[in-house]
């Protein structure tokens, strides 16, 4: 049976330039390509669980305006359930400025209609949530509506993934509320209000429940409560564009959990490696079928 897979977060319009390089404060750059593509990291997690097989339901926002409608559009078109997705008056769509160069991303998100996302939002998808095999929740979102998902989940017993991207410190208490919390080194010391540079194996040590910790290029590392951590080599590949390979790492991490945690890091390190080959967040994000034969070769 599918796994059902609630994904509560952002909706964005990435507005993807490709360049020679980036560009120094004050220059102008002639770039070498300009696209539109459907983003943000709730809706990127959401197709990227949907494709590989999950039965998934989305908890956002969006504004009433033309972002809104496309968005809206390609998120029916991957067989997303929308029914907790808001259509705010008055209020722009979430856009995200996004500037690739040489495989590395520089972005700017305007969360716009994403602000909305309000703790009456989460409560009135309660009994979706309660159905759910697992909740995955990110950081584009009000600290209100993420603490509410965190407090439904544990209410309703079903586990929640927070994903803290882009990272802001949290309260200790709520870290402990979530079933896994997904960071890269970065967000995991600024999570617990440590010095980057710390060791990262000390600061998964200190974290207070699972980690799961991605390393990009040097694969991932993960550690359940009183464990060592352990490491998931990555997947060899091309990277052309790096944007959004979290989101599609959270979305494979949660669709594979039931098959245990190590083989579900390996699995979203396969899907992640998949998603960077190809340019926008979405474009790249592997089906089921693609994942499977990439794990084969
Ligand atoms: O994680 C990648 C996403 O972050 C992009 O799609 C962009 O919208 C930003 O929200
Ligand atoms: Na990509």
């Amino acid at each position: 049976m599918a796994r059902r897979i609630v994904v509560v977060g952002s909706i964005n319009m990435d507005l993807v330039t490709q360049a020679p390089r980036f560009p120094q404060p004050g220059e102008t750059l002639l770039g070498d390509g300009f696209i539109t593509v459907p983003g943000g990291k709730g809706a990127n997690q959401a197709v990227a669980a949907a494709r590989l097989g999950a039965e998934v339901a989305l908890v956002g926002a969006l504004g009433r305006d033309a972002f809104g409608e496309q968005l809206h559009a390609g998120l029916r078109e991957e067989g997303v359930d929308l029914a907790h997705v808001h259509r705010l008056d008055d209020q722009a769509s979430g856009t995200a400025s996004i500037t690739v160069a040489g495989g590395e991303n520089q972005i700017v998100v305007v969360p716009a209609a994403n602000a909305g996302v309000m703790p009456t939002h989460i409560e009135a998808a309660r009994e979706v949530v309660a159905r759910a095999d697992v909740v995955l929740v990110q950081m584009e979102i009000p600290l209100e509506a993420i603490e509410a998902t965190l407090r439904l989940g544990k209410r309703v017993g079903v586990p929640v993934i927070l994903n803290p991207a882009p990272a802001r410190p949290l309260p200790a208490e709520w870290l402990a509320l979530a079933r896994y919390v997904t960071p890269n080194q970065h967000e995991l010391a600024v999570l617990l209000g440590a010095d980057p540079t710390e060791d990262f194996r000390a600061l998964m040590r200190r974290a207070p429940g699972a980690v799961v910790l991605t390393r990009g290029g040097e694969g991932a590392w993960y550690r359940e409560q009183g464990n060592e951590p352990a490491h998931q080599p990555s997947f060899d590949v091309a990277v052309v564009d790096s944007t959004g390979a979290g989101d599609t790492f959270n979305a494979a991490l949660a669709a594979f959990l039931h098959e245990g945690l190590p083989q579900a890091v390996r699995k979203a390190c396969a899907a992640a490696a998949l998603a960077v080959t190809r340019l926008g967040a979405q474009p790249g994000m592997p089906h089921r079928q693609e994942l499977d034969a990439f794990l084969v070769r």
